[in-house]
């Protein structure tokens, strides 16, 4: 297929690079703007739609390559993929402004050469079918066992259901909750449902699941939730496939406005699809050293194939302090990030819901647990407002 690239940088070296990189794919175009995008000064927008790719040399920090990078963004025709490539010294919150700009991938220079041709690949496929991939994935991981990473899950995914607009109280949220905590997985329980073995039977028999064995194998409870559960017997990590992890949320992404992923602790290889396709991480937490301290190191690893992913670390059993302590603020310093979301410890309306298999705002809606969460929900409602659809319309 031909395919044409703008490189849009300073350096010559950066040029070669791609070109060296693509010298073994077939039919592609590389043209050359010894520039930076903030230099280009609108002419970017004008060229976009000759081509398939723009790959530009991103600086960070500078506001007039945001402002460059929105106008290219929202100005960009047809399909053009926009690609920053990014050195080591970009900060994730300047990778964020860029992907908040619109830029599709913020990528890091050192991995290009890996990388580029797949991500050409993927990301031209993925605009191609944006229409198709409406829904947001949000994955929820913990800092160490038991902080409360399923119930986040679980709250969460119910609190996503129903609009944070009373007065579209018509709308829905189409939602589905994965539990992909292979071994140790309690959503099921959580939410009291029948023992559920498609994730068990896919890993023994390494069926990729379509759209309708989905459908089939995901019960939706009354509020509208579909989940699927991890199997109630012993299932090796490794036993499922990236591929299959990749179909499951595909699918899911293409039906639903949210998908909530509950991730194991260990980090599996199939990881590695759910990261890509993240648009929010929620990691869960408590405030002790250890805890925090092992959060930095999964947001180092998360964000080594996702530089852009945003990040958001939940404080479980603890409520929001009036003035942050010391601890406090040496913490969001470490994880450089302010500490936005706090999840008091509530244990009545903690054991109420889990020993009546309901989440949370049916057991104990009013309870200052269920209210903290419902904020949550609120900020990803904010964040991705457009999910939202009309019932009528589903
Ligand atoms: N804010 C809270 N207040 C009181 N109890 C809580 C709170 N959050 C979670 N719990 C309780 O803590 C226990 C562990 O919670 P949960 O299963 O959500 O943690 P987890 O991080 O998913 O654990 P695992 O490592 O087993 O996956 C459960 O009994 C749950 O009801
Ligand atoms: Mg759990």
């Amino acid at each position: 297929m031909n395919r044409s690239i703008l490189v849009i940088s300073p350096e010559r070296e950066v040029l070669q690079g791609v070109e060296q990189v693509l010298a073994a794919a077939p039919g592609v175009r590389l043209d050359w703007q010894a520039t930076t995008l903030a230099e280009m000064n609108g002419h970017a927008v004008q060229m976009s739609g000759g081509y398939d790719m723009i790959l530009f040399r991103a600086a960070g920090g500078d506001p007039a390559e945001i402002r460059a990078a929105t106008d290219l963004a929202k100005g960009r025709s047809g399909d053009t993929v926009l690609v920053a490539m990014a050195d080591a010294g970009l900060s994730i919150t300047e990778a964020h402004a860029l992907t908040r700009a619109g830029i599709d991938a913020v990528l890091p220079i050192s991995i290009l050469a890996e990388e580029l041709p797949e991500q050409i690949e993927r990301l031209q496929r993925d605009r191609s079918h944006r229409p198709e991939r409406m829904g947001r994935l949000i994955a929820v991981s913990q800092a160490r066992g038991g902080v409360g990473a399923t119930t986040v899950a679980v709250n969460l995914a119910d609190r996503l259901l129903s609009p944070a607009d009373r007065r579209r109280a018509k709308q829905t949220a189409r939602v589905a909750l994965v539990d992909l905590d292979l071994q140790f997985g309690t959503v099921g329980s959580y939410l009291d449902l029948p023992e559920q073995e498609m994730l068990m039977q896919i890993a023994a028999d390494g069926t990729i699941p379509d759209a309708n064995f989905l459908r089939q194998s995901m019960p939706v409870l009354p509020g509208g939730l579909s989940v699927l559960a991890a199997p109630t017997r012993f299932v090796p990590l490794e036993a499922l496939r990236n591929e299959q992890v990749t179909a499951i949320l595909d699918s899911l992404l293409s039906t639903n406005d949210y998908v909530v992923v509950d991730l194991p602790r260990a980090l599996a290889q199939w990881i590695e699809p759910v990261v890509r396709r993240a648009d929010q991480l929620i990691l869960v937490s408590d405030i002790a050293v250890s805890s925090i301290r092992h959060c930095r190191r999964l947001i180092d690893f998360f964000t080594a194939d996702n530089i852009a992913l945003p990040v958001q670390v939940v404080i479980n059993n603890e409520s929001r302090p009036l003035f942050p302590s010391a601890l406090h603020r040496e913490a969001a310093k470490v994880l450089e990030r302010p500490l936005d979301h706090w999840l008091p410890h509530d244990a009545k309306a903690a054991h109420n819901a889990a020993d009546r298999g309901r989440p949370l705002s049916q057991v104990a809606p009013r309870s200052s647990l269920s209210r903290a969460v419902g904020r949550l929900a609120a900020s990803i409602h904010a964040r991705f407002p457009a999910a939202v659809q009309t019932k009528e319309a589903l």
